[in-house]
Parts: structure tokens; C-alpha cells; sequence
């Protein structure tokens, strides 16, 4: 129980000023989880309310401080979905422009150029694995959070002009 209410309190990690923990936890590769068990379906129950309580549409365990490669996706007319140690068997070659934001750099949205479909293999918090096919909306949420596993922002994919200038507005705000 007490286990339950610490995972409520998740808080997001945002991007900010130097000695910001986010900073630090936001670039690192998250680890293999060995074992998905009662605990991991906590979390990954968690996730999706501190989700929701954020009004995004994916969030993925750096984002939190979990540093496993977990991550849950909510898109509009979709069910909720949790990934577990995914990996992306495939990108399409056409790509789209789309204008993203992160809850972890908030405030800022722009167009970022991802693939446009993508086949994703992954477990779910019963453990139980699955390949999807996604295109759309549901293609990019899953790709961005993808990236935070790998320690990877959206701003990570602009040019360093557009980036350095997301990084400054950042830093000024904080
Ligand atoms: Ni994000």
C-alpha cells in the first residue's frame, strides 16, 4: 500500500537550469526491465494517471525518475497501451511533419519529422507480448516516447540552431 502511494506521487521531470535532476535523467538510457510483475503493472497504472493528470498523450519512465524502458501511450479514440522493453522491428521510409510537445519541456511545441507507420514490438503489464502496427497520431507518440528510453528529446531531432533557441528560452524561463 504504501508502495501504491508513492507511485501516485510521480512527478515530472522537466528540462531546466543546470543542478535540475530532469536534466540528467531525461539523457540517460533506461534499462531492460527483467521481470514484469505486480510492481511493474503499478507503475505502468501510475504512469497513465500522472498521464492523464498532465493531459498528454504518452509518458514514458525517465520522464518520472524510473529509469526502465517502459513507457504508456493514450491517443485520442484509442485505448490506453503500455509498452515494455520495446523494440522498433520497423519504420516506414515516408515520413510526415507534425507539431509535438513534451510534458517534459513544457511550453514548447514544433514540427518535428518522424516516419509515418512503424511496426513495434513489446510486453504488456500482464506480461503478455504483442507487435502492433501504427500509423498517425499513434505512430508519433510511440516514437517520441521510444526516444526518451534511449535518452532522447524531440528537440533532439531539430537543427541545433532551432534546439540551441528551444534551450535558451528554457533556461530563461526557469
Ligand atoms: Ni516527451
Amino acid at each position: 500500500m504504501e508502495r501504491v502511494q508513492k507511485i501516485e506521487k510521480m512527478k515530472i521531470l522537466t528540462l531546466g537550469n543546470e543542478g535540475n535532476e530532469g536534466n540528467v535523467l531525461l539523457r540517460q538510457k533506461a534499462k531492460p526491465i527483467t521481470k514484469i510483475n505486480a510492481e511493474i503493472a503499478e507503475i505502468a497504472a501510475a504512469l497513465l494517471d500522472t498521464l492523464y493528470c498532465g493531459k498528454g498523450v504518452g509518458l514514458a519512465g525517465p520522464q518520472v525518475g524510473f529509469m526502465k524502458r517502459i513507457f504508456v501511450v493514450h491517443v485520442d479514440k484509442d485505448m490506453p497501451r503500455v509498452f515494455i522493453n520495446p523494440s522498433v522491428l520497423e519504420t516506414s521510409e515516408e515520413t510526415v511533419k507534425y507539431e509535438e510537445g513534451c510534458l517534459s519541456i513544457p511550453g514548447v511545441w514544433v514540427d518535428v519529422i518522424r516516419p509515418k507507420t512503424l511496426r513495434i514490438k513489446a510486453w504488456n503489464e500482464k506480461g503478455k507480448p504483442f507487435i502492433l502496427d501504427a500509423d498517425g497520431i499513434l505512430a508519433r507518440v510511440i516514437l517520441h516516447e521510444y526516444d526518451h528510453l534511449e535518452g532522447m528529446l524531440f528537440i533532439d531531432r531539430l537543427s541545433e540552431v532551432k534546439r540551441n533557441r528551444i534551450l535558451a528560452k528554457i533556461k530563461k524561463r526557469v
